[in-house]
């Protein structure tokens, strides 16, 4: 079997366009800030491309560059500014901070209304009840990749590896909300290979480059790369081993231009929703 291949960017740019045709019948732009902090080169390009997307979708967007020497009370006062502000709709805090501030602190700050990363306690504790609220942006873009894929969930065995709070256990949620049956695996799991090829949908989020051989899939699998990983030669692989991979799977996301597309798709996604949510609109 050759597994059909999922393209996150045309998956992506179709959400993009929908939700700028959204915007655009509305009376406002939804006001979207990302607060970065230092000068990390890596972040300096996803906030680059964050930022450029918002805007051609139609959103108000900034990003607010702040010094490296910033300390967690001058970062809180900004986050409380931003919370209190009626034109903004959706608050990102870039990580890595630096180590003077405590990023948790920083992101339980936020207003969980406008906490479009998803990553306060009150929307995570949501999505772990059953209730509606504000999704990590990539779990929530891997949805996405899964229904354009037509992969059926209920009743499917899903094994989620990796147990990040930004993409594995709000993955894991996700799937299960879904009816699928889900396992979570993990760097302590025994038999990993074993665990993962029982999976009909297997999302790989650890941040291995290339771990996941292809006798680990089983015939015919969804399988999900979330891994962007740099090797030393400069190349970028995911955490499965794509070539091995497509002779085993159903279907596969690519990296790049698999996951990584959705991410910032969904994070738009997101803005929307809290503008909406916030002015009592349903979405
Ligand atoms: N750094 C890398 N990815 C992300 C993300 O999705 N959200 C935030 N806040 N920081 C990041």
């Amino acid at each position: 079997m050759t597994a059909r291949i999922i393209d996150g960017k045309e998956v992506a740019a179709k959400l993009r366009a929908t939700l700028a045709a959204r915007i655009a019948t509305l009376p406002f732009a939804p006001g979207l800030r990302v607060v970065r902090v230092g000068d990390d080169p890596a972040s300096g390009v996803y906030v680059r491309n964050k930022d450029k997307a918002a805007k051609t979708a139609g959103f108000d967007s900034a990003t607010l560059q702040l010094p490296e020497s910033t300390s967690e009370a001058e970062l809180l006062a900004l986050v409380e500014q931003l919370n209190n502000d009626p034109a903004v709709d959706g608050i990102l805090v870039q990580l890595p901070l630096p180590k003077q501030i405590n990023a948790q602190r920083v992101l339980e700050t936020i207003d969980p209304a406008k906490d479009v990363d998803g990553f306060h306690a009150v929307n995570a504790g949501r999505l772990a009840t059953g209730q509606k609220g504000l999704v990590p942006c990539t779990p929530k873009g891997v949805m996405h990749l899964l229904a354009e894929a037509g992969t059926s969930l209920a009743g499917a065995r899903a094994v989620v590896l990796g147990r990040s709070n930004i993409v594995g256990k709000p993955m894991a949620a996700l799937l299960l909300a879904a009816d699928a049956t889900v396992t979570v695996v993990h760097s302590r799991t025994r038999d990993l290979a074993a665990e993962c090829r029982r999976a009909e949908v297997l999302i790989a989020a650890v941040g291995k480059p290339e771990m996941v051989k292809g006798d680990w899939i089983a015939e015919g699998a969804t399988v999900i790369d979330v891994g962007i990983n740099r090797l030393p030669d400069g190349r970028l692989v995911g955490d499965v081993a794509f070539n091995e991979a497509i002779g085993h799977a159903g279907a596969i996301t690519p990296v790049p231009g698999g996951v990584g597309p959705m991410t910032i798709a969904c994070l738009l996604e997101n803005t929307l929703e809290a503008a909406l949510g916030r002015r009592g609109v349903a979405g």
